[in-house]
């Protein structure tokens, strides 16, 4: 068994608020269990109204919870947006940023989560940073140059404002490519091999000496779990679809 993973459950809009507590009521217990069978770290992250709920009922179970989006903005007049100040407060974790739904459906730019991963750092919530080409990008042969430009904003925000490194511990990454996500296909061995070489050789260039975490999200489920975890230094999921279920969650971690 690998150990020392982390599983990020990205529940999407996929619960509403009473799915979520009943949920909870089922699986706490299991999930509880799991964690502390396998030694991986699960972290929660259901949608935003649901988040105090969550945070209270797996006080001091050592699962992590974290929001799926925050605002690039610090306070002010934003309607509809939710701050890392506040997801601090609440009692997040972790906060996902540069979703390719975010990004895709929502027109949200790698500059727009620059900004988040700074505020986040600087409230003490780890960002979880997705990344990854559309179809038509990896046959164009762009894939490197698509994730180099959604990086390098966030590279030069975390630099030119000296957040420190203190605020800084790990810099988490979630390849995930867009045409994997919800679709049922991942990325073979090789090319997935390819993409966690170059990410290492970026962050040594640009974030020399700074811890880095891998993550793979898109299409994983039990059995797509197993090809992708042959992978060179992957340090964990970021499941969408089936982390929806615990029966299968518990399927997928087992299956490693
Ligand atoms: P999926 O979603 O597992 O349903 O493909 C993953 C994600 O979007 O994070």
């Amino acid at each position: 068994m690998v150990e020392n993973l982390s599983f990020v459950l990205n529940w999407k809009m996929g619960k509403s608020y009473s799915d979520t507590i009943f949920w909870l009521s089922e699986n706490r217990l299991n999930l509880l269990n799991l964690a502390r069978k396998t030694g991986h770290e699960f972290v929660l992250c259901p949608s935003f109204e649901s988040l105090e709920s969550v945070v209270k009922t797996l006080e001091e179970t050592g699962i992590k919870i974290g929001a799926q989006d925050c605002s690039s903005y610090n306070l002010g007049a934003y309607t509809g947006e939710v701050s890392a100040v506040s997801l601090k407060e609440v009692g997040c974790d972790y906060c996902i940023i540069g979703h390719s739904e975010r990004r895709h459906i929502f027109g949200q730019t790698s500059l727009d989560v620059a900004k988040k991963a700074k505020l986040l750092f600087e409230n003490n919530i780890m960002p979880i940073i997705c990344v990854g080409e559309t179809e038509d990008e990896k046959k164009d042969g762009l894939t490197f140059e698509v994730i180099s430009q959604q990086l390098d904003p966030i590279m030069e925000i975390i630099a030119i404002d000296k957040i420190g490194k203190d605020k800084i511990k790990t810099l988490v990454i979630a390849y995930e490519p867009v045409w994997a996500i919800g679709t049922g296909n991942v990325p073979d061995l090789a090319y997935l091999n390819k993409i966690v070489t170059w990410l290492e050789a970026y962050f040594s260039v640009s974030a020399p000496g700074l811890k880095t975490k891998i993550l793979y999200g898109g299409s994983i489920d039990p059995e797509t779990v197993k090809r992708v975890s042959q992978a060179r230094a992957i340090s964990g999921f970021l499941v969408g679809r089936a982390s929806l279920d615990f029966q299968t969650i518990e399927k997928i971690v087992l299956s490693i």
